[in-house]
């Protein structure tokens, strides 16, 4: 067998790309949640899935309003993957973002790679996450880029290895 720390090691081998999460909070203000646990589940109809821990502020405000967006960070865009890594409490360094309205509020982080506004369409709660299955309703690209990637427990840039 293995313990949780080999497994944690042995996933960390798979490189991913990185999101954004983005969510109304209970006042209706913007929230962000920098989030890996991000697939694709089939083109017709557009559907994709994220993994929420329940320990996030996300998890409660997807549970609240039924919706959230996806951003796909870009490379120059690591120092805001780091910032909405962190807790909101612990959030104190000066970095710059801006949201747009998306069509029924969701908040689009500016200058992303892509955002998916999705609808939860259902959700299956296993161990300490829930996994969202989302209808995307609205999809907005912006000039293509090289995107941010986190691999090892790090973030990663195939071009610099
Ligand atoms: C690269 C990276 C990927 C992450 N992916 C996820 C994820 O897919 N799901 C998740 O629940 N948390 C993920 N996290 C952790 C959250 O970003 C972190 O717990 C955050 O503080 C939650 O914010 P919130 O409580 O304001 O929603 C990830 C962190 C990093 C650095």
């Amino acid at each position: 067998m293995f313990d949780a720390d080999e497994f944690r090691s042995a996933l960390s081998q798979f490189a991913t790309g990185v999101t954004v999460i983005t969510t109304l909070d209970e006042e209706g203000q913007p929230h962000s949640m920098t989030a890996n646990a991000f697939s694709s589940i089939c083109l017709d109809p557009p559907t994709i899935l994220v993994c929420v821990a329940h320990g996030t502020h996300t998890h409660g405000y997807v549970e609240n309003t039924g919706r959230f967006g996806v951003n796909i960070l870009k490379q120059q865009q690591q120092e805001l993957g780091a910032y909405f890594a962190k807790r909101p409490e612990d959030r104190t360094d000066d970095v710059e973002y801006h949201y747009s309205e998306s069509e029924d509020g969701v908040p689009v982080l500016d200058d992303s790679l892509v955002f998916f506004r999705c609808e939860v369409l259902g959700s299956h709660v296993y161990g300490d996450h829930t996994i969202y299955v989302g209808a995307v309703k609205e999809l907005r690209r912006n000039e293509s880029g090289a995107p941010l990637m986190f691999y090892d427990s790090r973030w990663y840039n195939p071009a610099e290895e």
